[in-house]
């Protein structure tokens, strides 16, 4: 990945291939940020008029490069949009500087080294700065024999200016960023890999190898001891497949940790919808279905990266979702972990199935909480687009605390009710309940299924990334196209809170 540092010399004076200087909207035009006082001074104060002259007006999103004049080391100036400028005496918002860095990062796709010259205010900005900047240069090029179709390799060093290595709140800010980027990355790389190569076995040999790399205890269920657990929703699902499911437990303890966090993740390396099969057009880009696992995945390594003084335990539920001659056929009926049985009507809502197992075996080691991390109904991206997740719980003060956490990290999402009334539509006639219900409230229901599993008394909530996961279009902001790693930041940011004695 990208490199990081940190750097007290003036961004005119540093030798670098670009520096990225910030550019805000203002009532009268377009001003520059604090930050990019030295190298406004090489153009003798005339930077902002050049880059009016050029089309630039500050908005959220413009990279403008200009050759640099003498008195700049670096061959070239980027100025980034910052959107509207801040109310005097106010700083700027970290979500805008994430996004300009992350702008910034990708624009400098190939070059060396770049220095950031955008406005501090304190170590939650060189934070800011630093993941977006790390998160924007992410590419993933392991399947362009080029390395990469534009023949380009990421930006290979981010050097802070303004910032102070010796300077120990601005040398955490630094480690929490990387650890963080890093991990949104992995996550990325686990879902744009395509499922021909990530299957649940290699997913599970990834995590394995992750354990012995971070210390981690790791349990992977293979077919064999989830028939002997009795496992039905994950063994119901992976069925069809060629390459049968797997459980995967992934811990992190702290010796001071007073509280223990569990997260779950929807692993479904491929969702072809199973019998119930998915039309082309919904089936191009269903590799992503396991970003739950992969959150879950990159929130426990960064976790143990960064030391945090609280357990984190993630259950990865990994299944292939096939049709075959020994699928699961709808009508059937599973005998779940938790003994409840469910009658499958529609195949293609596997993830409820999977995590079913996985939430009531969580529940047995009685964590403080548990959030799982799923792309669970197409409901969800029909409700909210497909920029935010949303998130249901079974107790509104963590929802809302989830809530919070995901807003603080730049991540949008959305607080979703859990409606009794809807609880009746996946009755069964056969079984205990259904796997599906009426299509109003999609995404509700399938939140409805998964809280039937959750243990008696355990504080749940249920984050639904299906929109958010995976950004069919363009890259913009600090984010690339295919696998976004959705999730992981908040995540993360409920473990640091929990840590920190703030959350539970
Ligand atoms: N993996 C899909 C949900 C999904 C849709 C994820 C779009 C990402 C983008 C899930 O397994 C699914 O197929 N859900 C069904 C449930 C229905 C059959 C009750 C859906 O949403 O249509
Ligand atoms: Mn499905
Ligand atoms: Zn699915």
């Amino acid at each position: 990945m990208t490199a990081l540092t940190l750097s007290t010399s003036s961004a005119a004076a540093l030798r670098a291939d670009a520096v990225v200087v910030g550019l805000a909207k203002g009532p009268k035009g377009p001003r520059l940020a604090p930050g990019a006082e030295a190298v406004d001074a090489a153009f003798d104060g005339r930077l902002t008029a050049t880059l009016e002259t050029l089309g630039a007006s500050g908005a959220e999103g413009e990279a403008t490069k200009l050759p640099a004049p003498a008195g700049v080391k670096a061959a070239v100036v980027l100025a980034v949009g910052l959107g509207d400028a801040p109310e005097d005496g106010e700083g700027y918002d970290p979500e805008a500087l994430r996004k300009a860095a992350g702008v910034a990062g990708r624009a400098l796709a190939g070059s060396k080294k770049a220095a950031f010259a955008l406005p501090i205010a304190g170590a939650a900005d060189i934070e800011a700065i630093a993941v977006g900047a790390l998160l924007g240069a992410y590419s993933f090029t392991a399947y362009q024999s080029q390395n990469g179709s534009a023949g380009k390799g990421s930006l290979g060093e981010v050097a802070v200016v303004g910032a102070k290595p010796r300077d120990k709140e601005h040398k955490a800010a630094a480690e929490r960023a990387v650890a963080v980027a890093e991990e949104v990355n992995r996550a990325r790389d686990l879902v744009n890999m395509p499922s021909n190569d990530l299957d649940p076995k290699a997913f599970a040999a990834q995590v394995q190898a992750a354990g012995k790399e971070f210390g981690l205890k790791v349990e992977v269920l293979d077919e064999k001891a989830l028939a002997k657990g009795g496992y039905g929703g994950i063994l119901g699902v992976g069925r069809g497949s060629a390459t049968p499911p797997r459980l995967v437990r992934v811990a992190y303890k702290h010796p001071k940790a007073t509280r223990t966090l569990a997260f779950v993740g929807k692993g479904i390396t491929y969702d072809s919808g199973g019998i119930s099969l998915k039309p082309a057009g919904h089936n191009e880009t269903m590799k992503c279905d396991m970003s739950g696992a992969a959150a879950v995945f990159g929130a426990v390594v960064a976790a143990a990266k960064l030391g945090l003084a609280v357990n984190v335990t993630g259950w990865l539920a990994l299944a292939e979702n096939m049709p075959g001659g020994n699928a699961t056929r709808p009508g059937d009926v599973l005998r779940m972990y938790s003994g409840k049985t469910v009658e499958v009507l529609n195949t293609d809502a596997e993830g409820r199935l999977v995590l079913a197992d996985a939430l009531a075996r969580a529940s047995e080691e009685s964590p403080d909480a548990i959030v799982d991390v799923a792309t669970l109904t197409g409901a969800m991206v029909l409700a909210l687009g497909d920029g935010r997740f949303g998130i249901m719980a079974n107790d509104d003060d963590f929802r809302t605390a989830v809530h919070a956490t995901a807003l603080a990290q730049g991540e949008d999402s959305w607080p979703m009710p859990l409606p009794k009334q809807l609880r009746k539509t996946f009755d069964s006639p056969t079984a205990d309940i259904a796997n599906m219900g009426v299509r109003p409230g999609g995404g509700l229901i399938a939140g409805l299924f998964l809280k039937e599993f959750v243990g008696e008394g355990i504080t749940w909530a249920h984050l639904d990334i299906a929109g958010p996961a995976f950004n069919e279009g363009g890259p913009f902001g600090y984010t690339p196209k295919g696998g976004t790693g959705s999730a992981v930041r908040t995540l993360v940011g409920l473990a640091r809170r929990t840590a920190e004695g703030d959350l539970l």
